[in-house]
């Protein structure tokens, strides 16, 4: 399995409240998956991206990532792995306002030790990959929200990660960039990414090969998967 976690709870603590944000949640997900996670807001789905994505950590059970036990690991040492094995595209872009669409697409890549050859290259391709090669010059204010966040699928793949977490992609996109941006996670799919990807539209389910549903911090049901 690519991700096993197991019964993961996530408790947030502040001064007078606590939230329990997951409870006993389990999951596995092989390498090739395309899985959607759905659920009421405040169901916990982005804590539980968070938590696969090595941004949080859970406050009790355990994440096998590659068969590598992450929950337990010190911060750098996660932001190490996250940045090597995890690709993110978040529903508000999270471009670099002052950089161009290449030099944030290969941003991420200047952490890994890559030569300055080997980070055009694999930028250049994945904006190819996108359709965005055109634009490569162009800041992110002067493009659409379409454009901009197939941009930040460009650097999510750019570093070849073992998973791609997309939390509400087409959140902020009209119904036709929306489309586009699904039949391009489609793509990367069909090619062997593995995706996880949270969204409130159901209509976008179809295109993973299995959906989970989470209510009020827990599984509410998980279907078989699909062959
Ligand atoms: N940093 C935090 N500190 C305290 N509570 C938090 C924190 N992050 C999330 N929560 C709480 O945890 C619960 C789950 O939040 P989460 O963001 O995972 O929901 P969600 O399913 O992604 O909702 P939405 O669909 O609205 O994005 C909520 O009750 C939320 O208020
Ligand atoms: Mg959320």
């Amino acid at each position: 399995m690519l991700i096993d976690i197991r019964t993961i709870d996530k408790i947030y603590r502040t001064d007078d409240v606590e939230t329990h944000a997951l409870r006993d949640v389990s999951l596995s997900i092989a390498r090739g998956e395309y899985v959607a996670i759905e659920g009421p807001s405040g169901c916990g789905k982005s804590t539980l991206l968070s938590i696969l994505g090595l941004l949080d950590t859970p406050s009790a059970g355990s994440y096998a990532l590659s068969g590598r036990e992450v929950a337990g690991l010190s911060a750098t040492e996660r932001s190490r792995i996250r940045n090597r094995e995890i690709g993110f595209i978040f529903q508000n872009f999270n471009l670099i306002g002052d950089l161009t669409v290449a030099e944030n697409v290969e941003l991420p890549l200047t952490y890994r030790g890559l030569s300055a050859a080997e980070r055009r290259r694999r930028t250049a391709g994945a904006l190819e990959r996108v359709s965005m090669s055109h634009r490569a010059r162009h800041l992110p204010a002067q493009l659409s929200g379409g454009q901009q966040q197939r941009v930040a699928v460009a650097r999510a793949i750019a570093g070849e990660p073992a998973v791609l977490l997309a939390d509400e992609p087409t959140g902020n996109l009209d119904t036709a960039n929306g489309e586009v941006v699904m039949e391009l996670l489609a793509d990367l799919h069909r090619a062997g990414s593995t995706i996880v990807m949270v969204t409130h539209d159901r209509r976008f389910n179809r295109y993973a090969s299995r959906t989970i549903s989470l209510l009020d911090g827990a599984i509410s049901s998980e279907p078989a998967l699909a062959v």
